[in-house]
């Protein structure tokens, strides 16, 4: 019992949220925001991997975001050209492997480009997996797997959940333990639908480029004490009256 809840959460998924706002607070463009919130993020990649945590699954930008202000758009894909470009080396080198979830058909060339090398020149370690979630919804994923089982011939009668599972866009990983939404709001916006059936929930106000190792560890803390029942009975009721 006490191992158990001692144990590290083994796939950690985070919406970074709160970017924004925390660049008005200092009556910055937000677009400073989003530079700070991806410093943060390395910061975190090294904290998950200091705790031996498996896979972090982030997310950078839903299917949604497409919504903003173009120049916000247009601020954020040259920003992830960018990181990819200064933080690549580190990461292999840090042992991460980097997976791409989303949709890759609207995003510029240069864009699908450095996500391809990304994910092959990390494609060899297996310290973590960071899984960046980039033009991403959880109902894009439902629909995607589903396009691509009826591609892939598999007969209604046979389409199980574990069948469907196999064409997620995160079918290398298994589902999250935690999730963590930074930023104040109480909601998925679209993320890991399918993914987060029994994935335990922490909400934080802290702003996302401000989220650090103690947050982490309170994110974590708090997942320990979480009973995780599956929808089971974790012991076996007295039998009344026997
Ligand atoms: C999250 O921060 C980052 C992205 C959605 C790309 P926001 O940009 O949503 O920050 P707030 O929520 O406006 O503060
Ligand atoms: C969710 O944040 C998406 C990311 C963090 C990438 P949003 O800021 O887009 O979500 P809403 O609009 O508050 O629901
Ligand atoms: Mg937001």
């Amino acid at each position: 019992m006490t191992t158990e809840k001692k144990a590290v959460p083994r796939h950690v998924a985070i919406v970074m949220d709160g970017n924004g706002r925390w660049a008005k607070k200092r009556f910055l463009p937000r677009f400073f925001g989003h530079k700070q919130g991806v410093d943060a993020l390395v910061k975190i990649v090294q904290a998950c991997i200091d705790r031996e945590i498996e896979y972090l699954t982030v997310f950078a930008f839903s299917s949604e975001n497409w919504k903003r202000p173009s120049d916000e758009v247009s601020g954020l894909m040259g920003l992830v050209l960018a990181a990819v470009s200064r933080y690549l080396a580190r990461m292999g080198a840090m042992g991460v492997r980097i997976r791409i979830v989303g949709d890759r058909e609207a995003v510029s060339d240069k864009l699908r480009n450095a996500w391809n090398e990304a994910e092959s020149s990390t494609a060899h370690n297996s310290k973590l997996t960071l899984s960046v979630a980039f033009n991403y919804g959880g109902r894009w994923d439902v629909v995607q797997a589903c396009k691509a089982a009826m591609q892939a011939g598999v007969p209604p009668a046979e389409l199980t959940e574990a069948r469907l599972s196999e064409f997620m866009a995160m079918n290398y990983a298994p589902d999250p333990d935690l999730f963590i939404r930074t930023g104040g709001e109480v909601r998925i916006s679209n993320f890991l639908l399918w993914q987060v059936a029994y994935t335990e929930f922490v909400f934080s106000d802290c702003l996302w480029p401000e989220f650090g190792e103690a947050q982490l560890d309170a994110a974590i803390e708090s997942f320990r004490e979480r009973d995780r029942r599956f929808g089971g009975v974790k012991e076996a009721p007295a039998l009344a009256g026997v």
